[in-house]
């Protein structure tokens, strides 16, 4: 699959684990954890920001369940962890559908182990870059019915897409198949918000693009409301991460001062 070169086979971090390892989780491998630590030395509040954007998911998820949605196509889902869309989605309607997408084969492995036995939802290989191979993809089509509202979920992962005419691009051929009352959900790294030393940013910036295949593209809060453009977007708006519909029982991480989450969030819906 062009530009699916994620497998560790050329570079030998990837997005995918290296966030893994700062959800705490197991499956990453010593590449991954230094491209982490090299991370945590410039940013250390990362793993803070990995834990306030996955409670951004699960409520924005846990919002479209309850306003009827019953489909979900999660592009760049990411490895396993605690709260992951089809347990909660299942939760309030057992009937619901999900697919996830990944460009990293462990993430897709990880996810089909966990899925075992559920026929309701799968994992497969994608790239957001070629929708149209996710769109036509055998097991998109029998679990999706795209006559049907969707949730296509778009959390952390537009930023591993810095070529904007190209994210542009694929989030609107995604957008055009979805039925009217369909919603996206995403949410995005932005450098925005604060006085970050310039210095600390490249070493991001260098982390990601030396040792992954998935380079780190920031982009500022009129970047991010250009994906929404057309939609109606749910209150509160497009804020930052903690900001979105908080809940009581989510980690309350950067509450005080949202901007220092480096995190924009939004869910538009379609008309
Ligand atoms: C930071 S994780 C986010 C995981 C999950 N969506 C979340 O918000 O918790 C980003 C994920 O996007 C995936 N990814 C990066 N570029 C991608 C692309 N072009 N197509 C599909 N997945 C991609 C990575 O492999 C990784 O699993």
């Amino acid at each position: 699959m062009a530009g699916t070169s994620n497998g560790g086979d050329a570079k030998s971090a990837t997005a995918a684990r290296i966030y893994d390892y700062y959800l705490g989780g197991t499956h990453n491998f010593p590449a991954d954890r230094e491209a982490a630590e090299a991370m945590l030395r410039v940013f250390p509040g990362v793993p803070e920001l990995a834990r306030t954007n996955r409670a951004f998911l699960r409520r924005a998820v846990r919002y479209l369940a309850a306003s009827g949605v019953r489909q979900f196509l999660d592009i760049g889902s990411g490895i396993p962890t605690e709260g992951n869309v089809h347990e909660i989605v299942q939760q309030v309607a057992p009937g619901a559908r999900v697919v996830y997408v990944d460009i990293d084969p462990v993430a897709v492995a990880e996810s089909l182990e966990l899925l075992e036995g559920n026929e309701l939802a799968t994992a497969i290989m994608g790239d957001l870059l070629e929708p149209q191979a996710i769109l036509s993809h055998p097991q998109v089509k029998e679990l999706l019915d795209f006559d049907q509202p969707i949730g296509l979920l778009l959390a952390a992962v537009l930023h591993f897409v810095p070529d904007d005419e190209a994210a542009y691009e694929a989030v609107g051929q995604l957008r055009a198949a979805l039925a009217p009352g369909s919603y996206v959900v995403a949410s995005h790294a932005t450098a925005d918000n604060v006085d970050h030393d310039q210095d600390d940013l490249d070493v991001a910036h260098d982390t990601y693009r030396q040792k992954t295949a998935t380079p780190l593209g920031l982009r500022s809060r009129s970047q991010f409301e250009r994906f929404f453009t057309g939609l109606e977007l749910v209150e509160p708006g497009l804020v930052w991460l903690p900001l979105w519909r908080p809940a009581p029982d989510d980690p309350q991480h950067f509450i005080d001062a949202p901007e220092r989450s480096s995190g924009l969030a939004a869910v538009g819906r379609a008309l």
